[in-house]
């Protein structure tokens, strides 16, 4: 008869091709950590609650520890051949201490262990997410601070359209980021239902006590319903889409790195510790990170779209469908911190060229629009004034000129209103310096806002360390 911890019921062994197919040791192993802290608080329960013996709990806890110290100090390798964590970590412990051993099993089932084991988790891998990207968030205003007289184009359509700081540019992504970290807190927040006692799927006929584990195993109380106890995957999902709106923040800020890095626009030059050189040609310097971080964008949208097909059509409550759970947000959790992890230097050791910036904001007519608001300032009708402005714009591509080289009397021409002030009126400097509106980039308007996504971060922070 097989060795297996179900085998009563089988009268052949498993095919060895089912038995490998079946396996998800080689991925949940890394897991072992909370499988052997939710084993050991189970343990206990069931003693205070008189289901097993003082005695063998303390077997259960001492053996387990054993377990846990051997696996960490690589003395006791996973078993290539063990169905599951779960599987390995109690096969071992009964070895271990015998009899005692068989006991922890009492009033669990794998499918609540399963969904314990991954909510725990994935409940610490969000708080390191959240930390790193509190650290990019860091990197990016310290950049900012140094930069909120910096001027550059600001583009829409990828065109020149109005005159920006480099800060507030990088403040945009602050923003995305800080989001990112509170959608995080939200997520973990919901990870706060404990589903160990849910058991198989019905509950048990044993007086556990659930409130106790769900506290002990740090969660704010056990689940509701054992049917959604071991059959909700939603919060591996949500972290998922979390991860995934990240990675669209990552791969934004990546690919405008791209551009700036390119002979194009040379508004940045990336660390020699951070580019790449071409086999044949060499001249070249490519930013591969960035690349690289564009494109894995697409993979964990892909491990978010397999989650969500794999629980669309199961019904309740557990099914093997969602052993594929695991290998999809492993992936999604270690691609984002490998992403990050690899851009805050990158983006830390970046060289800012402001010449270009200010040499790029100089073509495109991007002081236009306040040519327009001059002239509105002194009594015309803006879409009069934008109708001059435009004409006078159209004479300058032709040109080859700027707004600002054309003379006062031509000006006058096109418009009484005119006067030698408005030099001054459509200077980049001052163009940014008067868009002091809430959230605009004059430098004292990035300077509130530095401050207050500071204040926001310190708050985030002090939550994740708390976690
Ligand atoms: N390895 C399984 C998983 O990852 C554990 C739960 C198995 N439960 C069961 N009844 N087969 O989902």
């Amino acid at each position: 008869m097989s060795d297996k911890m179900w085998a009563g019921r089988f009268s052949a062994e498993t095919d060895k091709r089912v038995n490998d197919f079946n396996s998800s040791i080689r991925f949940d192993c890394r897991m072992y950590e909370e499988d052997i802290t939710g084993s050991i608080v189970h343990a206990r329960m069931l003693a205070r609650q008189g289901i097993i013996s003082a005695e063998d709990r303390d077997k259960i806890e001492g053996g387990l520890l054993s377990v846990m110290s051997d696996i960490k100090s690589g003395k006791l390798p996973f078993d290539p051949n063990a169905e599951d964590i779960h599987m390995f970590v109690e096969a071992e412990l009964t070895a271990r201490i015998g009899e005692a051993g068989k006991r922890l099993h009492t009033a669990r089932s794998r499918n609540d262990q399963v969904a314990l084991d991954l909510k725990m988790y994935l409940k610490k891998q969000t708080v390191q997410i959240a930390a790193l990207l509190l650290e990019l968030e860091q990197t990016v205003t310290d950049i900012a601070k140094k930069h909120t007289r910096t001027v550059m184009p600001g583009y829409t359509h990828l065109q020149r359209a109005q005159p920006i700081t480099f800060a507030h540019h990088l403040c945009a992504y602050a923003e995305m980021f800080l989001r990112d970290v509170k959608k995080l807190k939200n997520a973990a927040e919901n990870m706060d239902e404990c589903p160990l006692g849910s058991c198989a799927l019905a509950g048990t006929t044993y007086k556990t006590d659930r409130m106790y584990t769900a506290k002990k195993l740090g969660f704010d109380r056990p689940t509701g319903n054992s049917l959604d106890g071991v059959s909700d995957r939603d919060f591996v999902i949500e972290l998922a889409a979390v991860i995934s709106l990240i990675m669209t923040h990552l791969s934004r800020l990546s690919e405008e790195i791209i551009m700036w890095c390119s002979w194009e626009f040379k508004f940045v030059e990336l660390d020699d510790a951070y580019a790449t050189g071409s086999s044949i040609m060499p001249q070249k310097k490519n930013p591969d990170v960035t690349e690289l971080i564009r494109g894995k964008a697409g993979r964990v949208f892909g491990d978010l779209t397999a989650l969500l097909t794999m629980m669309k059509g199961l019904p309740l409550a557990y099914d093997k469908d969602m052993q594929e759970d695991k290998e999809a947000i492993f992936d999604a959790v270690d691609t984002v911190k490998l992403c990050l992890t690899t851009v805050i230097p990158m983006i830390a050791t970046m060289k800012v060229n402001e010449k270009n910036m200010a040499e790029a904001g100089k073509k495109g007519f991007i002081n236009a629009t306040d040519m327009a608001d001059y002239l509105v300032k002194k009594g015309m009708p803006f879409r009069t004034a934008y109708k001059i402005t435009g004409t006078l714009v159209a004479e300058c591509v032709k040109e080859n000129i700027g707004l600002e080289e054309l003379p006062l009397e031509r000006l006058k021409k096109a418009s009484e209103l005119f006067d030698k002030d408005v030099y001054t009126a459509i200077d980049l400097m001052t163009c940014v310096t008067r868009r002091e509106s809430e959230g605009g980039p004059a430098p004292e308007a990035v300077d509130r806002e530095l401050a207050a996504l500071q204040a926001r971060a310190a708050q985030l922070k002090e939550w994740a360390e708390r976690k």
